[in-house]
């Protein structure tokens, strides 16, 4: 890899200069007593505290008898998960799309893969995922158990592109994995079987119990009672998030369960994004003869929520305060809507909560916030981070009205020369389309853009090459933007959240006396509609509307495309 061949000559040379015996490796970086991996749950865990829900999570473990945890099986699966060699192309690894600082979920809606593909769904976090009862994986819940799950990645297409052949032939290649299974399975053999084993170890270690919730539940003897830690805002989240509809509560705590926050249902469910499922099939997709299980997905742990954003299987809510709004007042009446999220005649519930109780809710989500996850060395890359020349904070691609715009930023760059921006209609074959000079030396920020003028309809890749002085060069990730030249897809809807008119923005090129333009409400029902338009911008007037989430659908001649905006 390029990078670590940067790193080796400027390790050469400070090694020529101290004079130090010191050779230089790219192998992980372990203590020879392992870290410990075993999870020591405080007691709050492991006792029911009496009410009508499990709030232990006795009986709820998915571990299986053959795979129980151990210190050097987690350690050889640590390694695993961030080894970048085990990707087709050696860029990305498992903790690409599962970052510790993001509560091992991944900040983008969508995650990239090896070659700048995106994934179909959102990036999951691995929090306490050893407490699902029922032990499938995936929002959609098709790999049957854990240790099943990860070593669907590698073989994924768009995310590692490897056979499990070309796995254990890529780990077998590097030297430091001989010692690694020697230690955790008594010899050094590489199977499949070892890999996915050491993977799920690594995996079902990560638990978060030192969040300011269980610093308060230590201090009490059930989940109900006011937090001695809490602030009042806290406390009364805390009594919305468990209380049932009938109490006047939210009823979260009857899908968002026990003291891991994960489902203790009796499989997936339906929290009311969508009135009808059409591309997502949710958990039917893998049960097909579950016709109640259309588009229903896996509840998975409300712990790190903060850290986890955006939320949901497809990432649609960027804040809590938006997942809120959906619950308190957006829910849809789909045919599979769970039970208890509808009010005594079967409609979808609409909460009605003031400001303060919404308010009160996203406060106590954030007290399962457990920061200690983000800081655990023994959950962290163990690979030596190299020298480089530059760090890369971000690098994005935006589709514009006829133009994509590039942007990124650095955090620090040591004899940066210039950035040279290529571009691919495949992915594989890549031209040149300019060149942005960089700052050189820098400790600070440093923000560049580019535009690309020429886009392509359809999907197109970029990458930066970035050159140093002594004209060394390093490859950025690669990233892929999907560009539709129809006047639709610019359209915008603005301000979002409004609260006494809302603004539709048409792109020039519609053809305006074609147009229409109607206001949805949550129940699908048009409650206004705009014809005959004859500018570009066209305002609705909103300030009679109750306040929640509503639709605005543009219908052209092409077709028609749905934003949705929330009143408040
Ligand atoms: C390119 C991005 C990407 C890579 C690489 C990746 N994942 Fe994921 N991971 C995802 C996405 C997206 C999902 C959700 C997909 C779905 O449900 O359809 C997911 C889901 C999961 C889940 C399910 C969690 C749950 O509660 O059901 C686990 C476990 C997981 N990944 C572990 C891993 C491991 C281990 C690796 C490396 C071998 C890995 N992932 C590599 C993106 C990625
Ligand atoms: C009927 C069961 C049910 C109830 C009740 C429920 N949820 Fe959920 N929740 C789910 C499911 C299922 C998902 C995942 C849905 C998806 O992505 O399609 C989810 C997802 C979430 C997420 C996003 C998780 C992530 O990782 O992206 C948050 C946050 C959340 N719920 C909070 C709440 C709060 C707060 C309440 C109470 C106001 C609540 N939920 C009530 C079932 C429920």
């Amino acid at each position: 890899m390029k990078i670590k061949l940067i790193s080796l000559t400027l390790l050469a040379c400070s090694i020529l200069t101290l004079a130090f015996d010191f050779s230089f490796s790219t192998d992980p970086v372990l203590p020879t007593t392992p870290y410990d991996y075993s999870v020591n749950l405080p007691a709050h865990f492991l006792t029911d505290a009496g009410g009508p829900l499990p709030t232990s999570i006795n009986g709820l473990d998915n571990t299986p008898v053959d795979n129980p945890i151990t210190n050097d099986g987690a350690t050889l699966g640590r390694v695993l998960f961030y080894d970048t060699n085990l990707s087709s192309n050696r860029t990305i690894s498992c903790a690409s799309c599962h970052k510790q600082n993001a509560g091992f979920s991944d900040p983008s809606v969508l995650s990239s893969g090896f070659a700048g593909g995106s994934t179909r769904r959102h990036s999951m976090t691995l929090l306490n995922s050893r407490y699902y009862q029922r032990g499938f994986f995936f929002w959609d819940e098709r790999a049957a158990s854990l240790e099943a799950q990860v070593l669907m990645p590698f073989q994924d297409p768009v995310e590692m592109g490897l056979t499990l052949s070309e796995l254990t032939q890529r780990v077998s290649e590097q030297s430091y994995y001989s010692t690694l299974f020697t230690k955790a399975f008594g010899d050094n053999t590489v199977t499949t079987d070892r890999i996915s084993k050491a993977l799920a170890q690594f995996v079902r270690s990560i638990v978060s119990y030192t969040s300011k919730y269980d610093a308060g539940r230590v201090q009490v003897n059930a989940p109900g009672p006011n937090f001695p830690n809490f602030t009042t805002e806290e406390n009364l989240g805390k009594q919305l998030f468990i209380r049932p509809l009938t109490n006047g509560g939210a009823g979260c705590f009857g899908c968002h369960t026990t003291e891991s926050f994960n489902s203790a249902n009796g499989g997936p469910q339906n929290n009311g994004l969508d009135a009808v499922s059409t591309t997502d099939l949710g958990a039917f997709e893998t049960f097909p003869n579950t016709p109640g299980f259309r588009g229903r997905f896996k509840t998975s742990t409300l712990r790190n929520i903060e850290l986890t954003a955006p939320y949901m299987h497809d990432g649609r809510f960027q804040t809590l305060e938006q997942v809120i709004e959906h619950y308190n007042s957006g829910i849809q009446a789909h045919q599979t809507l769970s039970a208890a999220l509808k009010d005594a005649n079967g409609n979808p519930v609409r909460l009605n909560f003031t400001t303060e109780q919404k308010n009160a809710l996203v406060a106590f989500l954030k007290t399962l916030t457990d920061n200690t996850i983000a800081n655990e060395v023994k959950w962290s890359n163990p690979f030596p981070s190299s020298p480089v020349p530059i760090e890369l904070l971000s690098f994005i691609a935006k589709p514009m009205e006829k133009k994509i715009l590039l942007e990124w930023q650095t955090a620090t760059e040591r004899n940066n020369d210039n950035f040279t921006i290529e571009k691919s209609l495949t992915g594989e074959k890549w031209e040149t389309i300019g060149t942005v000079k960089g700052a050189g030396q820098s400790n600070q920020k440093q923000f560049y853009s580019f535009i690309d003028t020429k886009p392509v309809k359809g999907i197109q890749y970029f990458r930066l090459k970035q050159t140093d002085f002594d004209r060394t060069v390093t490859y950025s990730k690669v990233v892929s933007v999907q560009y539709q030249s129809s006047a639709l897809a610019f359209v915008k809807v603005y301000p979002n959240p409004a609260n006494t008119q809302i603004s539709v923005g048409l792109n020039p090129e519609t053809p305006l006396a074609e147009a229409q333009i109607q206001l949805i409400n949550v129940n699908g029902q048009v409650i206004m509609t705009k014809k005959d338009l004859n500018t570009l911008t066209t305002e609705l007037d909103i300030s009679n509307l109750s306040n929640g989430i509503y639709f605005v659908k543009v219908i052209t001649k092409e077709g028609s495309k749905t934003m949705s905006f929330m009143k408040n």
